[in-house]
């Protein structure tokens, strides 16, 4: 049983202009200790799902089971409890303005009622030299930079000890740089703290950064899920493809696909050392191989080769040289649209 599971849920909103069905069918399994992704465009459902799991909404029909206990039914009193398990962030931060920094840490573990002043006071400090921002306490949002009111948001909602950490897009508000610091610091917490992670994003590089798992959504359907090197390696759905193209550069040049090339896409992994294993296979079965372009992508910590190749020799040594490979653990693809 996963830390998170969606069971069938379904979510309609009811508007002037008529019912909206955010959620069809949903059925999810989070496992513990993930930092799981969810993928997909403006309106697929991410936030709405995402807003299920600390029952700030309530599904139409299905259930949301976390850690064992079904939240879906759960009175005020022990939601509140459930709550402090979960911690949120979010794209625009949702600091208080008025508050200082040490007082938006401070806020939550009051409300908790499980910690005495001075446990309180240790705590804020804690979390600040956590996220590296001690010399903040007594500023004002305000006053920080994006990347630091992030770290504010983080330090925040670790302050009840949660299992779990939601993000809502809490990296589209920032820069590429700041990204990297923030998705660092998320996997020092997944990592150190053994905190369970879901992460709602539209950038695959965040997803290639640091998740280990991710579901693909569109139209309040979860279309894909798997492994996120099986996912970038064999995307199926086509907006997982769209997805994963975005950040692998696999475009195929015009040039290339107009000439009558016997093409062939080689997936790898870093373990193996293509190229020598490419001239030894071409020479004992003469074909040459040539590679036309492609790459290694880091993805989480493993790396994938993906190459587009040429074989230069007749069909049938062609096809030896290529079973040979396969035996070699090389993935070795048809590019689509080709006939080989
Ligand atoms: N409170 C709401 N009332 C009415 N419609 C909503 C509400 N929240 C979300 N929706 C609609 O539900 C769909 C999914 O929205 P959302 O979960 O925010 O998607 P995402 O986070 O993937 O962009 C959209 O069509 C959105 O307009
Ligand atoms: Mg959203």
């Amino acid at each position: 049983m996963g830390i998170i599971e969606i069971q069938d849920v379904t979510k309609v909103y009811t508007t002037k202009k008529g019912e909206v069905h955010a959620l069809n069918h949903v059925n999810l399994t989070i496992e513990k200790g993930q930092v799981f992704g969810i993928v997909g465009y403006s309106g697929a459902g991410k936030s709405t799902l995402l807003r299920l799991i600390n029952r700030l909404e309530k599904p139409t029909t299905g259930s949301v089971i976390v850690e064992g206990q079904d939240i879906t039914t759960l009175k005020e009193k022990t939601l509140r409890k459930r709550r402090q398990n979960i911690g949120m962030i979010f794209q625009q931060f949702n600091l208080f303005k008025s508050k200082t920094v040490g007082d938006n840490i401070r806020y939550p573990l009051k409300l908790s009622k499980r910690y005495n002043k001075s446990e309180i006071d240790s705590r804020v400090d804690e979390l600040l030299n956590f996220v590296g921002l001690i010399e903040k306490k007594d500023d004002y949002p305000n006053q920080l930079s994006g990347g630091q009111k992030q770290r504010i948001g983080i330090a925040r909602a670790l302050a009840t000890e949660p299992d779990l950490l939601l993000c809502d897009e809490a990296t589209s508000a920032l820069d590429p740089e700041t990204t990297d610091d923030i998705l660092n610091l998320l996997k020092k917490i997944n990592e150190r703290l053994n905190i369970t992670i879901v992460i709602i994003t539209h950038e695959m590089e965040v997803v290639k950064k640091i998740c280990d798992e991710v579901a693909v959504m569109e139209h309040g359907k979860v279309v894909e899920q798997n492994k996120v090197f099986e996912l970038f390696t064999s995307p199926k759905h086509p907006v997982t493809k769209r997805f994963v193209h975005s950040v692998l550069n696999d475009d195929i040049p015009n040039e290339i696909k107009t000439s009558d090339r016997k093409l062939y896409r080689f997936i790898f992994s870093h373990q193996q050392i293509l190229k020598p294993v490419l001239s030894r296979v071409g020479r004992e079965f003469e074909v040459d191989f040539n590679i036309l372009y492609g790459g290694i992508t880091e993805l989480s910590d493993r790396l994938f080769g993906n190459l587009l190749i040429e074989a230069v020799g007749s069909s049938s040594n062609i096809n030896a040289a290529l079973n040979q490979l396969r035996e070699f653990n090389i993935d070795v693809r048809e590019v689509e649209g080709f006939e080989n």
